[in-house]
Parts: C-alpha cells; structure tokens; sequence
C-alpha cells in the first residue's frame, strides 16, 4: 500500500465509524424525531472544535455470534470540544449501533474521557440514548457502568457534570445521571425508570405507561429527578450552552465574568410597592428577581418541582450568582419536603463551585401535618439549614415580607454565617404569625370567654399588640440579627456592593473527612 492508500483507507474507515448503525438505523432515528450522536455534539459545541477520541475501538464480545458484528466506535462518540470557548469533555450515545447499549469498551471510551476531564479540571456533558446494559456482554457491562459511576462520585464538586437524557434511560443506568449535577428531559422520547412497565406489571400488578412512569413531565414537577424539561433536543443543547455560563471550570476556579451596560445603581420604585398590604395577599417573587438581575436574565432550575421555592442563576455586575428564593404565588411559599430537598441540593452546587449564594425570604414557615412529618420533614429541612451552615462562599440574604420560626433560621440567617443580612421594611420576623401566636399565648382567656363578640375583640386587640412587636424587621434589627433595613428599590446596588466586598472572602470549615448531612 502507498502512503496515499493508507491515507485513503483512514478516511473510509473514518466515513464508516461516522455512519455508526448504518444509514438506515439514522432514518429510524429521524423518524422518531431524535438526531443522531453526532449531530447533538454538532449542535452542543463550538463549530469545528470538537476532537474525537476512540473512534476506532470495536467491542470484544464474542457471545450470541457478536464478532461477525463490531460497529467501529462500538455505539459510544466520545471526546472534547470548547463551548463559548472554554473546554468541555463530552460523550454521546449512538442508539443506531445495538440500541447505545453499553458494552465493556463502550464504558471504558466514557471512563477514558471522564479521566482526562478530571485532569484538565473542565466540565463532562453526557448525552444518554441507550437500551442500558449491553445484553449480550453480561457482567463486564455492569462492571463498566459501575467504573462510570465511581468517577461520577469523585468528580462531583470538582468539575461540572451535565447530563441530557435524550431516549432511554432505564435500570441501573439511570445513576448515572442521578450522580451529575444536572438532568435534562426531552418532553417526548425520553425516559428514565429504574424498572419498566413490563417488570412494573408483573411485580406488582400496576398497569402504567413508560411516560407516567419515567417521562419528561413525571420526573420535572413529581420525583425532581430532571432539572431541566425542554421542548426539543436543539433547544436542550443550548440550554446547556447558557447554563455552562453561569459555572466555573471547576472547583478552584470563578465563574466567568460577562460584562453588562446594567447599571449597578438602577432603582427600581416597583419594588417599593410590590408588597402588598394585606400580608396574606401572594405576590409573584419572580418579579423581584426580574427586577433585581442584571438585564432581567434568570435561569430558573427546577422550575416546574416544588414551585413553592425558586432556585436559579443569575448575575450581578456580571458575576455569577445562585438564587434561592420563597415564592409567596405558591403554598404561600411555604417551606415542604420537596422545597427543602430542591433548595438544599442547589446551595450546596453553588457552594461547591464558588457561587455565591443570594436568599429571598418570604416564608410563614414549615408546612404542618402529618403528611409532611411522615415524609420526613425533620430530615428534610435539616438538610436545606446544613446546606446553608456548611456553605462558605459569600452569602447575602434579602428579607421581603414573613421570616417565621425555623424557617427563618434555616432561611440563611445571620447565626448560620450569613454574611449581609437586609430586610426590607416590610419585613416581619417573629417566632410565628399573630394568630398562630395569640392561640398559644391567649387559649386559656379566649376559651374562658363565652360572649363571642368580646372573644374577636380581645382577640383582634392581642393580635394588634402582637403584630406591632414583632411584625417588623427592626425588632430583629435591634439585636444586630439585620444588618440594615433597606429601601426596596436600592436592593440592586445594595446586593451588588455587598458582593463587591465579599470578593475577598475566606471562610473554612474545621477539617474533616467529609460531613454527615442528614440524607
Ligand atoms: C443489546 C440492545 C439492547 C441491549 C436494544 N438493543 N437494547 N442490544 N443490549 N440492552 C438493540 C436491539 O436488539 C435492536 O437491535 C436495536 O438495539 C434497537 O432496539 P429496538 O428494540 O429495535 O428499539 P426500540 O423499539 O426503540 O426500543 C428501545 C428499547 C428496547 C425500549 C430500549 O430496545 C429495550 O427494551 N431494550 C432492552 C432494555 C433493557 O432491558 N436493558 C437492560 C436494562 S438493565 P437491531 O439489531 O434489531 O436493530 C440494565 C442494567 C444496568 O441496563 C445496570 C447498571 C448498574
């Protein structure tokens, strides 16, 4: 063979490791309105930077006559690109080639790429579309799936990890993604269960279709396995794009700076009024945030789990910044099992990844009853106080409207090392509200009166008593617990001067093996 025909034969070998399953496993593909493999990196990456690796790794099985078929690439594209520049390690499941199902080679492409992700500190985007273990290879595919989910676990809180799921996604492959950071869903064609309908079915009779089972909808507002439920497969792939751009590369790096013409001065008098006089009437907490960020640009996490409490990125000045917020247009944005688990898994991603931490409370507290006590509310809301109490990068909290009980500890406050603590004058910060309070404090008088007029009156006149000590944020104030009281329409430039001088911040917890957080 001469030079040229070696030449020749690497660039066919390269066309037929692109075709993957064959041209018409892509139709099929197509018509199930998926892209393929590559066109998802196409998409996903930075034109022209993507580099491929492995792409001549065929798998060793020779059970079920599997060596008449080796399908160069083995079902996996794997390797690296940039993403607004920066580098980014990415793999992608083929299902043209044996449905993505994983092989032991399929793993070890993944593993190799997760590897050099860890060493180069940037982020691993995987893109799942696969019939799980790969049938016919037996254990050494549980091996390699296990090899995955151990670089998930120790890649988690050094670099970024992101995962679409963009088909099947079933069995224990499904750790996977639950390990990252990040889940994404398409609304149609994708999934994720643990056990199918069939298996379902036959251990415990329950008759349910794959999507109310795993699908994109069940896994956004019900478990809050997926973060992120979006239209398409294009759209998704530039979602994580923008996401990308609030995270640093890794653990010891800052997020990027964008630069703004958002003045960091801008008032907004709409944040004066936005309170409303009746402290049971909601209001929409996204127009704070709207108003307060820079360019109104909010990416919301988790928006359709747990609506009672919002949780996102933004920025401030340019730099990056995780939300946590009470909705009050919710349950009153009131805090539950599920608000609790959702607020504390995003403070702990901000923590890990040097994002400060901005708090908006509007809470009247814990949920009662014993639907929330026997789902573990204890635990729960345990979970969301550690995550604030462990938590070192800067931390600014913003109290609008109801701080009551525990959920104004747990809610970032002074005494778990919040940094800045405002309020602003509506601000209500007490042990709980004037009727819940009145009933403890006053049940014996108020039981022992039989004229029910008087019984309201008397009743109307502790509540008045009540509200005027301690419905207001300057009881709290009084003892330094408030760093300041503040105008509404100032909270911009109050946030942002605030994080200007916590840039320098160092803050460490006492050394440890790893904490134990009440899971
Ligand atoms: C080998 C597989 C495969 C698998 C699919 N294929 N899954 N090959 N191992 N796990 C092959 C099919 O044989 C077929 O090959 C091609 O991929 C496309 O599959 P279809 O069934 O034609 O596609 P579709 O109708 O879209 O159905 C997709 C599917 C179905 C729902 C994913 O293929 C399916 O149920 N597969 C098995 C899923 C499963 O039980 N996996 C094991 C889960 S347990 P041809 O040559 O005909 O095109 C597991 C344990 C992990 O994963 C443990 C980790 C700890």
């Amino acid at each position: 063979m001469s030079g040229q025909d070696k030449v020749n034969e690497l660039i066919k070998m390269r066309e037929t490791a692109r075709l993957g399953g064959g041209l018409q496993r892509i139709e099929g593909q197509h018509q199930k309105g998926k892209l393929t493999a590559r066109e998802r990196i196409d998409i996903l990456l930075d034109e022209g930077s993507f580099e491929e690796f492995d792409m001549f790794v065929t798998h060793r099985c020779t059970n079920f006559g599997m060596e008449q078929k080796k399908v160069l690439g083995d079902g996996v594209v794997t390797g690296h690109g940039t993403i607004d520049g920066r580098v980014v390690y990415v793999f992608s499941q083929d299902f043209t080639v044996f449905g993505g199902s994983l092989s032991e080679t399929f793993a070890q492409k993944i593993c190799k790429i997760m590897d050099m992700a860890m060493r180069a500190g940037a982020p691993v985007i995987g893109i799942n579309d696969s019939g799980g273990a790969r049938i016919q290879e037996g254990v050494t595919s549980l091996a390699g799936y296990a090899e995955i989910f151990e670089r998930n676990i120790l890649a988690s809180g050094v670099i970024p990890q992101i995962s679409a799921i963009f088909g099947p996604c079933a069995g224990g492959a499904v750790y996977s993604p639950a390990l990252t950071d990040f889940v994404m869903m398409t609304e149609e064609n994708s999934y994720m269960f643990v056990t199918g309908p069939k298996v379902v079915k036959t251990v415990t009779g329950e008759d349910i279709t794959v999507e109310n089972l795993g699908g994109a909808k069940i896994h956004a507002t019900k478990s809050g396995v997926s973060h992120f439920m979006v239209p398409n497969e294009e759209n998704g792939l530039l979602l994580i794009r923008k996401l990308l751009s609030y995270l640093p590369q890794n653990n010891l790096e800052e997020a990027p700076l964008v630069s703004t013409n958002d003045p960091i001065d801008r008032m907004d008098d709409f944040l004066n009024m936005i309170i409303p006089d009746n402290p049971n009437q909601p209001y929409d907490m996204q127009e704070v945030l709207f108003s307060i960020l820079d360019d109104s640009e909010f990416l919301e996490v988790h928006r359709n789990y747990a609506k009672n409490i919002i949780v996102g990125f933004g920025r401030m000045n340019g730099e990056s910044v995780g939300i946590v917020a009470n909705q009050p247009n919710f349950l009153a944005g009131v805090l539950d099992c599920d608000a609790s688990r959702k607020a504390a898994r995003f403070v702990r991603l901000c923590d890990s990844f040097n994002i400060p931490i901005l708090t908006f409370v509007d809470v009247p507290g814990f949920l009662p009853g014993s639907g929330q006590e026997y789902a573990g509310i204890i635990v729960h809301g345990a979970k969301l106080m550690f995550a604030y109490g462990e938590a070192t990068v800067p931390k600014i909290t913003i109290t609008l409207r109801k701080s009551y009980g525990g959920a104004h500890d747990v809610m970032s406050c002074k005494q778990l090392r919040g940094d800045l603590n405002y309020a602003w004058p509506s601000a209500e910060i007490a042990v709980m509200g004037a009727s819940g309070a009145i009933e403890v404090l006053e049940g014996r008088a108020l039981n022992a009166m039989e004229d029910l007029q008087k019984r309201e009156n008397y009743k109307a006149e502790k509540e008045q008593e009540y509200k005027e000590k301690f419905a207001n944020p300057y009881e709290a104030a009084s003892y330094g617990y408030i760093d300041d009281v503040i105008e509404p329409r100032n909270t911009r430039f109050r946030i942002i001067r605030g994080l200007q001088t916590l840039q320098t911040k160092k803050l460490t917890n006492p050394p440890k093996k790893h904490s134990n957080i009440p899971l």
